[in-house]
């Protein structure tokens, strides 16, 4: 069965796990309550503002947003018990993956532990569908642990005996900020992590000059030396033949690419066959740049 039936059928017993109750009354979680109260803590803490609470479950981390709230759950019986809970909120049912809201409706997206369930492509399309509602997606998650794999397939056993299985993943702040496009680390604890990041600007800082000229640069340098294109998520993979010459002019322009559009996420490396890739990457409503660029 699905994460989405685990959860509706978790519902009703899910913030055991919260309040060390039912399953997890008595088992050995060192810290736990003083790491539930920092998260809470620093929820509590966060600047007021509309934030869209993604998959907010029974909206026992939701309860702390200041600010105008939205909570949106797939799973109707989470959605009764948080209704209940988040009187002055907006509740919504509806997917996370598709969110029924216009760009920038929001000055925040906020989620809890629904980031580390989500695999390739259900991850990106998340991160996307977050950056076009919001300028900023705070993500809280289940933090690395010595007992468990930082992602693997994991048996859940709900109080009545069934069983589902459910991808689940740990993080480190800093890991999870890098994967977002850069972000900070708002609390590492031993159980949670949350992350803060910001959309980055789309705009090229060149002017419209300089952008051609630096157009041009890419094209002479791809017509002499690009060997072959390879599409890849969020952006391109280009082979070049590698000389010293090659080496020098893609270096010199990878960095002035950096500074003139820190939204690029580019990288070098030498190929296993001797020559040289370049991967370029952009969020979303930017990956028509990396065509221009590169295309
Ligand atoms: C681990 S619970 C987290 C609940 C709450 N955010 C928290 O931190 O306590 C994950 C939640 O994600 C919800 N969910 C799973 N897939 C979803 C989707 N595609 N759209 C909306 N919610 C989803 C589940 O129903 C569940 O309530």
């Amino acid at each position: 069965m699905s994460m989405k039936e685990y959860y509706d059928t978790r519902a009703p017993e899910y913030d055991e796990w919260y309040l060390g109750l039912g399953r997890f009354d008595g088992i050995e979680r060192p810290d736990w309550d003083e790491d539930v109260d920092a998260l809470e803590q620093t929820i509590a803490a966060l600047p007021a503002a509309q934030t869209l609470d993604v998959a907010c479950g029974t909206g026992f981390l939701t309860r702390h947003l200041r600010g105008s709230v939205t909570a949106l759950e797939q799973s109707r019986r989470m959605l009764a018990i948080a209704s209940e809970r988040l009187c002055a909120a907006t509740i919504v049912h509806g997917d996370a993956l598709d969110l029924p809201f216009g760009d920038d409706s929001f000055d925040r997206v906020f989620t809890g532990h629904f980031y580390g369930h989500l695999e390739e492509p259900e991850r990106e399309r998340f991160v996307a569908e977050a950056r076009r509602v919001a300028p900023e997606l705070i993500v809280v998650d289940a933090a690395v642990r010595p007992d468990r794999q930082r992602a693997e397939r994991q048996q859940r056993v709900l109080n009545d005996g069934t069983r589902f299985e459910v991808y689940k993943r740990h993080f480190r702040g800093d890991e999870l900020a890098q994967e977002l496009g850069g972000g900070e680390v708002l609390l590492e604890n031993r159980w949670f992590v949350a992350v803060a990041s910001r959309r980055r600007p789309v705009a090229c800082s060149l002017s419209s000059a300089d952008a051609a000229k630096r157009q041009g640069e890419w094209q002479r340098l791809l017509r002499g030396a690009a060997l072959e294109r390879i599409a890849v998520p969020g952006g391109m993979r280009v082979k070049f033949r590698a000389d010293d010459a090659i080496r020098a002019e893609l270096d010199r322009l990878v960095d002035a690419e950096r500074t003139c559009s820190p939204f690029l996420e580019l990288t070098v490396e030498a190929s296993a066959e001797g020559g040289l890739v370049l991967t370029v990457t952009a969020p979303h409503d930017a990956e028509p740049v990396v065509q221009a660029l590169l295309g």
